[in-house]
């Protein structure tokens, strides 16, 4: 399935969706820019997912909290000692890898994100590289991104770049707690970058060193949590399969007891048929229990209980942690959605048809608007309707080149209609609205344009 990966990632640049980071310095690997189109798209995750976890329940609420955190946080959260990945380096031609990535070696886990890995190196794997199988003894190296804060670079001004969000909902969880008067269960969701200093980022945006994470926690009574987990399990697979992922690409996987991150007792990964991995992890979420609070409480010395007024009593609230990725969820969706079929032409024959079948609410742009031609008579009117469509939906205007080809320009980046503005339009004052997965067109008044879109909208 590698020439699915290729149509992606060679549509995703030639349309601007998301491509090499300062491409014309050669570009960065692990970082990646997203254009016009990929911007709206990713904002339709984040807002999918904002609306889902947020907007739609009276028991989470927000937190936009700082990237630079106090380093304090990552002794307590346990990760400057164990937020590592083992690095190997070949002894013949001294590329670096991550030992529990090279093909032949064992590790307890596969496609696993945080946590100390140990492995087995007695199986002399292969560099895959150049083909030795002498490697140097695997040197546990710590993900975080370091730097100074201030004007003097030494070791006490050392700050960290944030690895997860999820810290900050445990170091604020006394002052959201107060400031919102929510009642335990409740949750705290946030969006935001994240860095690790990953050693083999790749795969296009599937592992970065600088992603944006949509995580949720949600704090419960302890001896709920293991009901809280399973609701928050089903909730979340739901929420890819309602945004379009077909059942058959995405399961569940529950971690073995040798894989589990140092704070949690149980996880189970919502994983995606990447093309390139068979399965992937989309999703995380596990039940940290009161390991960060406690740990925070220890650190910190501030209380960081909370008080149940119903049974008048002091606890730390266990925690359940849906934790996404943005740009992995981003790619699963593209992934999804890329279609190719033989699709009759205006002449009679067929030609190749890529479309991306996005569900509208992911959809980057929603309407087209496309004069027949670009002609002075008929582009006031088609502006005319390209100003009625863009008070309401993300739109794009196209009049340059061939009707047909402007279809196809629109199919490849999933807008779902395109509205098509001709001559008989300035007699009749109606337009052709195409459907992008049927190709199906309909004629119908400008008046009723917009109720007709905002119903299928
Ligand atoms: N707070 C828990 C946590 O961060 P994780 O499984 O390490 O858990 C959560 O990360 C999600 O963040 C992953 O499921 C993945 O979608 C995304 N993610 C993690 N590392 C990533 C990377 N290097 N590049 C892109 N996305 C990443």
């Amino acid at each position: 399935m590698a020439g699915l990966m290729e149509a992606i990632t060679s549509l995703a640049k030639r349309r601007g969706i998301a491509f090499q980071s300062s491409e014309i310095y050669g570009g960065l690997r692990s970082s990646w820019d997203y254009g016009p189109l990929g911007v709206e798209l990713k904002r339709n995750v984040k807002d999918a997912w904002w609306r889902s976890m947020v907007q739609l329940r009276d028991d989470v609420v927000g937190l936009d909290a700082a990237i630079i955190m106090s380093p304090r946080v990552w002794e307590a959260s346990g990760h400057l000692e164990v937020f590592t990945d083992p690095l190997v380096e070949c002894l013949n031609c001294h590329q670096r890898f991550r030992a529990d990535h090279l093909p032949g070696v064992h590790a307890p886990q596969s496609g696993h994100e945080e946590d100390e890995t140990t492995v087995d190196m007695h199986e002399r794997p292969t560099c895959p590289n150049c083909g030795h199988h002498d490697f140097t003894d695997p040197r546990n190296f710590n993900l975080m991104f370091k730097t100074h804060m201030g004007p003097v670079v030494d070791e006490a001004n050392a700050v960290y770049l944030r690895p997860e969000t999820a810290q900050g909902m445990f170091v604020d969880f006394v002052t959201i707690q107060s400031v919102s008067r929510k009642k335990v269960p409740f949750g705290i969701a946030q969006i935001g970058k994240s860095f690790r200093n990953e050693i083999t980022p790749g795969n296009f945006i599937f592992r970065m060193r600088e992603f944006e994470q949509m995580e949720m926690e949600f704090f419960v009574e302890p001896g709920t949590d293991e009901q809280w987990h399973d609701y928050w399990i089903e909730q979340r697979r739901r929420w890819y399969l309602d945004l379009g992922l077909r059942e058959e690409n995405v399961r569940l996987r529950e971690h073995d007891a040798d894989e589990l991150s140092h704070y949690s007792k149980r996880t189970v990964d919502i994983e995606y048929r990447f093309p390139f991995t068979d399965w992937g992890e989309l999703e995380g979420i596990a039940n940290r229990t009161d390991f960060d609070l406690k740990q925070h409480e220890k650190f910190s010395g501030q209380d960081m209980t909370y008080f149940d007024q119903d049974r008048d009593e002091r606890y730390h609230p266990y925690v359940i942690e849906p934790a996404a990725g943005v740009d992995r969820a981003l790619l699963a969706f593209l992934i999804d959605a890329y279609r190719e079929e033989e699709a009759p032409t205006a002449k009679g024959g067929t030609e190749k048809r890529a479309y991306l079948a996005l569900s509208r609410e992911l959809a980057p742009v929603k309407v087209a608007v496309l004069p027949l031609s670009r002609n002075e008579r008929l582009t006031p009117e088609a502006r005319a309707v390209f100003d009625l469509v863009k008070a309401e939906w993300m739109c794009d205007y196209d009049d340059a080149g061939s009707i047909g080809r402007r279809y196809r320009r629109q199919d490849e980046v999933g807008t779902p209609y395109c509205v098509t503005v001709d001559f008989d339009t300035l007699e009749d004052r109606a337009v052709t609205v195409r459907e992008r997965d049927s190709m199906a067109q309909e004629r119908l008044p400008v008046a009723n344009l917009v109720t007709y879109l905002a119903e299928r909208l």
